[in-house]
């Protein structure tokens, strides 16, 4: 299959890419950056996702994984009105199987920088409305809302011992996601799965399930 990821110079857009690669698809990266990905199969587009008329024409998308992101630089313009963009150029069409959008936790909970969880909140709704619309075509779309993950993003707190003890107070499972695990959950989501759609499907080591209960002893 034809398989478009925005957001594949590094991070969860490229282990997903490498995974799709290794599993025998054509995969198509578009990035603000270099390619930073190896294969012949791999096709690279230097473009950024808020350019709406200079976003390279690409036909035939299979499965479209809308995951370039950002925090703290326009996350509306990026995270949201971006995807939208992408959304409706390539995935909206009658040869599309799938469609997954990398969302976020704070999208659920409300936590992290303000216009962050607004974007990722939009980012769930959306999901929503594009699944009605492509079901005609038998296409499934979800989003993928991961608590932490270990992607340069979050070299800030990954690096600061402090930081990261605090954090790993927050997170019940006491680790965070990798990559290629976000990366295993995209494949799962989007070529294993044919029945679930319009879902943000939450993965976050129990983040969000975090809380004190209080009584009187
Ligand atoms: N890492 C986490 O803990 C985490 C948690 C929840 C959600 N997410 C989401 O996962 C996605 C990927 O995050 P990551 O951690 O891999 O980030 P990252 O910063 O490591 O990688 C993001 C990639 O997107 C590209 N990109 C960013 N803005 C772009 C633009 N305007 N145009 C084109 N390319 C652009 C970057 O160049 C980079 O290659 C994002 O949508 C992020 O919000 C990440």
């Amino acid at each position: 299959m034809k398989v478009l990821i925005t957001g594949t110079s590094q991070g969860i857009g490229k282990a997903i890419a490498e995974l799709f690669l290794e599993k025998g698809h054509a995969v198509v990266g578009i990035d603000r950056q270099q390619g930073s990905v190896e294969h012949s199969a791999y096709t690279h587009y230097i473009c950024d996702v808020r350019d709406r008329e200079k976003l390279p024409q690409i036909d035939d998308v299979d499965i479209l994984i809308n995951n370039a992101g950002t925090q703290n630089e326009d996350d509306i313009d990026i995270n949201l009105k971006a995807l939208i963009y992408v959304t409706e150029k390539y995935g909206v069409q009658p040869g599309i199987k799938s469609i997954l959008n990398i969302g976020s936790a704070s999208g659920h909970t409300g936590a992290e920088f303000p216009e962050y969880c607004a974007s990722k909140g939009g980012v769930m709704a959306y999901t929503k409305n594009v699944a009605m619309r492509v079901a005609k075509y038998g296409a499934t779309c979800n989003s993928l809302d991961p608590g932490g993950v270990l992607t340069p993003l979050n070299d800030p707190v990954v690096n600061d011992p402090e930081l990261w003890a605090e954090i790993m107070e927050e997170t019940p499972l006491k680790r965070w996601a990798t990559a290629e695990e976000m990366a295993d959950w995209a494949y799962f989501l989007t070529v294993t799965n044919k029945f679930c759609t319009g879902q943000n499907i939450l993965v976050d080591g129990g983040e969000s399930i975090n809380y004190n209960f209080v009584w009187k002893d």
